[in-house]
């Protein structure tokens, strides 16, 4: 079982296809989606129904596409999803993702810096998901980690797939003594570490 509903699956395979296309057309990179890979959000959902979580908080929501797993998972654990973005155009996308899989009553999506919005959490989060640039990371981390309640995730992606650019990030993350966790060689790199 997946708990990814019929009408979540074909929002999802319309934005895997938009994906696959940006990757090899020459879109932009900004105007590119840059979604995860669908065992990453495979890996969200089950991580939120093992840990119960209904507390989720995302940075860099792009077209919703890992938004739509983390709302997957907060279906079945009774939680919601707050969902950050700064670029207007993915705002605008997202918001028809989320009405056309039938999510928006436990998404909220946010058009505003995602960095600047876990400072408003306050130890209260269950999971956070970054997925932002890069170069935000470790101005991230900090916030990220006060967000999260004792117990609670920190899943980033990219760690892998970006290893130059996120080293500080990673090294800054796993010596951090309020953390403990690792790197999960699945889709381009997951640090998954929990709040101590
Ligand atoms: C890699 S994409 C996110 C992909 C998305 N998580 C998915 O898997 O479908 C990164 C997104 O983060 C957004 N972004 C960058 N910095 C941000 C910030 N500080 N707060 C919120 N969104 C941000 C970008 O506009 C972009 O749409």
């Amino acid at each position: 079982m997946n708990l990814v509903s019929g009408r979540v699956r074909s929002v999802m395979a319309t934005l895997e296809a938009r994906d696959a296309a940006d990757r090899t057309d020459g879109t932009p990179q900004e105007l590119r989606l840059r979604a995860i890979r669908p065992e990453v959000g495979q890996m969200l959902v089950t991580l939120i129904v093992a840990m119960g979580a209904r507390t989720i908080v995302e940075v860099g929501t792009s077209s919703g596409y890992s938004t739509l797993y983390l709302a997957s998972g907060a279906r079945r654990t009774g939680g919601r999803v707050v969902t950050y973005e700064v670029d207007p155009a993915k705002v605008e996308l997202a918001g028809g993702s989320f009405a056309d899989a039938g999510v928006d009553d436990i998404v909220e999506l946010r058009h505003a810096d995602g960095v600047a919005g876990l400072a408003s959490i306050a130890g209260r989060a269950d999971l956070v998901f970054l997925d932002a640039e890069k170069g935000d990371y470790l101005g991230a981390l900090g916030p990220a980690i006060e967000a999260l309640r004792p117990g609670g995730l920190l899943v980033a992606d990219n760690l892998i797939s970006h290893e130059a650019d996120l080293a500080g990030f990673r090294e800054a993350a796993l010596s951090d003594t309020r953390l403990v966790g690792l790197v999960v060689p699945i889709g381009r790199g997951e640090l998954v570490a929990a709040r101590l």
